[in-house]
């Protein structure tokens, strides 16, 4: 029997001071993309997420919201689980920092450190920034601000550990250059060497003004800087210092840990040190990507440019969302986000090319072929894009392993161009009327759904829903092993399906004049009991805001479509003394006959707002169901102008 080879990608664990945006959702969909990658080209994968709960900058965001820590951090992981679940994250461990076995792996991890005479006693004098909980010397500080990314930092000094790492210069430099691989792209590389050859001073690993963090081992009144703790995840989550013998230990040393540029020094100077000194193997590789950055600046919640994933994924899908963040970065460089980019892309490549290329090919077949898939064939037709696929496969392949997403889509979506091109070239709607050109007819179909089966293999990995339904509307299932892909795959028999368009195409200007006038309004975090009363900070609003809007019930007297916008419908409603009309984007879920006689419960001292030109007179409530709008209406009969409370 042959075991497979391991392979140990990881994410960052997220900071639980706030909801995740599209830079965390960035990171985690490129490693959920490398999992799926690698367990498809026959590797035994372990996918480790999760979310880094200690430290001065949870403990302060908790207090303003008067929540202990624990609780915004219980909040804050629902958040970042129902998520990952939402964008089909392929995870297989989430571990939070918050639990016994990693705290039992930190102190293993500093029982190692201190045993090996690498931590030491001293004090503390200097510059600290709790938006990177970081220290920085002061010569390094911009404006008094932190180097990085300009937040405020503060003078602290306190009895601290240190760790030697001072001492770890020289076998780092020395790995780097014996391990070309360590720090991937080249060019991170090369800032980390730099960093590194400008000489390191030792880390102060305790503190003592914060009581949020694992104690530190034998010095009661200490925590574990948050980095040392929030580092020793990789390993903790594998059972090192609580379940060394099971299995999970077997995983280490990591081969991928995916980093924002952000947070590089921190993997490729700080835990290749520590481990050096715990006598600990050291992981293969820190790939470092870039920001996605707003207005030129890098998305964060400080800046408040952050761009939440919730809605895109509304519109556009779990998959349209995770093909624009792969397509859209060169891996490794920074990016711009557009709302105008993404509606873009997922018309494009989406919309029209992918799901057009499948509407047709399963239409043809089903129309030409009543239904059946076309048998395997000698014409020429049936195998003439196989040299194109295959060309497409390499390049695909050694784009991958190269972690150059991009253009590894781009090879793919070359194939599809093909096939388009091919489709045209032997039009098989004409080849269909003339009975002597059966069997080119089916040739060419078998030779298209082959190719399609094909592309849907391998976009697999970063739309794993839509590509599993594309083989399922041919009749035939992905393979689950890349070495597996080969012409030919397509069942002999089977029958296809048709059904409703796979990416269905968004209307531009409905889509902008809907998020324009929606107003940015904030889901709050699911309820968990508080004990605490709310701070000034808090989100809620108070029973008079509420009492502020005014809800009332409405009937719908006339319902129209909106000429050239899809989702859209201008209803006439009756507010009990006066008529309204309202333009709601329902269109999708609701025939306009259906809705006359509705009685629906309208905002109804909204500022009115123009949609596509035409004025809205207030707003109706729905739900944002994934398949689409839902109204709220009433069980019994409710007068016109009734108010809602
Ligand atoms: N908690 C630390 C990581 C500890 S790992 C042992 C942390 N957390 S974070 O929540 O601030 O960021 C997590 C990841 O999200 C990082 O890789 C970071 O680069 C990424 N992103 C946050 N904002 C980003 C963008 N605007 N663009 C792309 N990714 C960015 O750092």
């Amino acid at each position: 029997m042959t075991t497979r080879p391991k392979f140990y990608v990881t994410t960052p664990i997220y900071y639980v001071n706030d909801e995740p945006h599209i830079g965390h959702t960035y990171t985690t969909v490129v490693a959920d993309v490398i999992a799926r990658y690698r367990r498809a080209t026959g590797y035994d994968v372990h996918f480790l997420t999760g979310t880094d709960e200690h430290g001065q900058k949870i403990e302060r965001a908790a207090r303003a919201q008067g929540l202990e820590p624990i609780e915004l951090a219980d909040r804050v992981v629902s958040r970042y689980r129902e998520l990952w679940g939402q964008l089909d994250i392929s995870y297989d461990d989430f571990i939070r920092t918050t639990e016994a076995r990693h705290r039992r792996g930190v102190e293993k991890l500093i029982a190692k450190m201190t045993a090996a005479g690498d931590i030491y006693l001293g004090t503390y004098e200097g510059m600290y920034c709790a938006g990177c909980e970081a220290f920085y010397p002061e010569a390094q500080l911009v404006a008094g601000r932190c180097p990085e990314q300009g937040h405020p930092v503060e003078r602290v000094s306190e009895e601290s550990y240190f760790f030697r790492l001072s001492r770890y210069a020289e076998p780092l430099l020395r790995h780097y250059r014996d391990h070309p691989g360590f720090v991937r792209p080249e060019s991170r590389r090369n800032e980390v060497r730099s960093f590194v050859e400008g000489g390191l001073r030792d880390l102060s690993i305790s503190r003592t003004s914060i009581s949020w963090g694992v104690p530190f081992p034998g010095a009661p009144g200490s925590i574990v800087y948050v980095w040392v703790d929030a580092l020793t995840n990789y390993m903790s989550a594998l059972g090192y210092g609580s379940d060394e013998t099971g299995p999970a230990m077997g995983y280490w040393p990591a081969q991928v840990h995916l980093v924002g540029k952000d947070i590089l020094r921190f993997h490729a100077v700080y835990w290749p040190a520590f481990l050096m000194s715990a006598g600990e193997p050291l992981p293969e590789t820190v790939l470092a990507h870039g920001w996605w950055l707003r207005d030129e600046a890098k998305m964060s919640k400080s800046l408040g440019n952050v761009v939440k994933p919730g809605p895109l994924i509304e519109a556009f899908g779990a998959d349209g969302l995770r093909y624009f963040l792969l397509r859209e970065m060169t891996f490794g460089m920074d990016g711009s986000y557009s709302d105008e980019q993404l509606v873009d892309r997922y018309n494009g490549d989406l919309a029209n090319d992918l799901g057009n290329l499948t509407s047709r090919i399963v239409a043809l077949i089903h129309s030409g072929c009543s239904e059946a898939l076309p048998p395997p064939s000698d014409e020429p037709e049936a195998n003439e894009l196989a040299p194109a696929a295959a060309r497409a496969f390499e390049a695909y392949r050694s784009a991958l392993d190269r972690y150059e997403f991009s253009a590894a889509l781009s090879a793919v979506w070359g194939l599809a161009g093909e096939v388009n091109r091919f489709l045209v070239q032997h039009a098989p709607w004409d080849l269909a009327r003339d009975p002597a050109q059966r069997h080119r007819h089916r040739a060419t179909l078998r030779g298209a759904a082959e190719a399609l089966l094909q592309i849907a293999t391998m976009a697999a990995p970063v739309m794993p829903r839509a590509c599993g339904e594309i083989a399922a509307r041919l009749g035939a299932r992905l393979p689950e092993d890349l070495s597996e892909f080969r012409w030919g795959r397509l069942p002999e028999t089977g029958t296809v399906r048709k059904d409703a368009p796979l990416f269905p195409r968004i209307d531009r200007e409905a889509y902008f004049e809907e998020t324009k006038t929606m107003s940015e309004s904030k889901e709050p975090l699911p309820a968990t009991a508080s004990p605490t009363p709310a701070a000034e900070t808090d989100d809620r609003i108070s029973l008079d805001d509420f009492l502020g809007v005014e809800l009332k019930v409405a009937r719908v007297l006339t319902a129209q479509r909106v000429q050239g916008a899809d989702r859209l419908l201008r209803l006439e409603v009756d507010l009990g003394t006066e008529k309204r009309q309202i333009v709601a984007g329902i269109a999708q879920s609701y025939e306009p006959e259906a809705l006359v006689g509705k009685s629906i419960i309208v905002v109804a001292n909204l500022k009115p707002a123009k949609v596509r030109g035409i004025e809205s007179q207030g707003m109706l409530l729905a739900a944002a169901a994934g398949t689409g709008p839902v109204i709220a209406t009433f069980e019994g009969e409710v007068p016109p102008g009734t108010r809602v409370r």
